[in-house]
């Protein structure tokens, strides 16, 4: 049945290998970069048919400034270009559309653009779809740790648990991520989300991204759904 059989509230992709599946074909890094768009898309689609809530990608990290300049500039233009161009494809399937990182570094072209298509879809009820840009997890966890070392002073009586620490991170009110899928062979977390990912499941792939379409993405899926998450108790 082309449908999985137990469904993760949020599940997150590491898109990765790209440059080695634009390189196999003997072409610029940025032609891998443009094809995995279509599998951006393929995973939304397929997310939404089966009834996910929550899908993320992980775009851009703080690490990728340190790549070419060209190739940050082709990227971030192709960031731009195809949020736009899916907005009316947001609309359709009533996908709410953010994206979580460092704006700071982000061009004012790129802010505004992301800002239009935010507010455009901010009162979708479907899929939220998260583009993670200019993201690392130790800067979410660094600025939440400030957030609340200012609110510390502020309020200098006040009580705070663990939890509320989540209220401070770029994700808070989105539920952790339940999967994790990393494509192109490589098993590591590239400093992603380090504290959501407290008990995620990880599921690597060989597939390069601009291959990862429907069919692995349910491959995925039900890898997840023959796992037994525990959570530290006993069964
Ligand atoms: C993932 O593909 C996209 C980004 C990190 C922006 P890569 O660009 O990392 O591709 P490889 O890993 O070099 O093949
Ligand atoms: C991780 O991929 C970041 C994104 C997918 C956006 P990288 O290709 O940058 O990671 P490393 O360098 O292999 O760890
Ligand atoms: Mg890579």
């Amino acid at each position: 049945m082309d449908r999985p059989s137990k469904l993760p509230q949020h599940v997150t992709l590491i898109m990765d290998g790209n440059g080695r599946w634009a390189k196999q074909r003997g072409k610029e890094r940025i032609f891998g970069h443009y094809e995995g768009v279509s599998s951006v898309r393929a995973v939304m689609e397929a997310s939404v048919e089966w009834g996910i809530k929550y899908v993320s990608f992980y775009a851009f990290s703080e690490e990728n400034w340190n790549r070419p300049d060209s190739e940050v500039s082709g990227l971030m233009d192709l960031m731009g270009k195809a949020m736009s161009h899916e907005l009316p494809t947001f609309k359709k399937y009533n996908v709410r559309f953010l994206v979580l990182g460092n704006r700071e570094r982000l061009s004012s072209g790129l802010k505004a653009e992301i800002e239009k298509v935010e507010s455009q879809t901010k009162d979708n009820t479907g899929l939220t779809m998260i583009l993670f840009l200019s993201y690392s997890g130790k800067w979410d966890i660094f600025q939440a740790a400030k957030k609340m070392a200012q609110h510390l002073i502020e309020n200098p009586d006040c009580t705070l648990d663990m939890d509320d620490f989540d209220e401070y991170l770029v994700t808070r009110g989105i539920p952790d991520p339940d999967l994790l899928i990393r494509t192109s062979g490589e098993q590591r977390i590239s400093n992603y989300l380090l504290w959501q990912t407290a008990y995620t499941e990880y599921v690597f792939t060989d597939v390069l991204w601009p291959d990862f379409r429907r069919n692995q993405f349910l491959e995925a899926l039900e890898e997840f759904a023959s796992r037994d998450r525990r959570f530290g108790k006993v069964k």
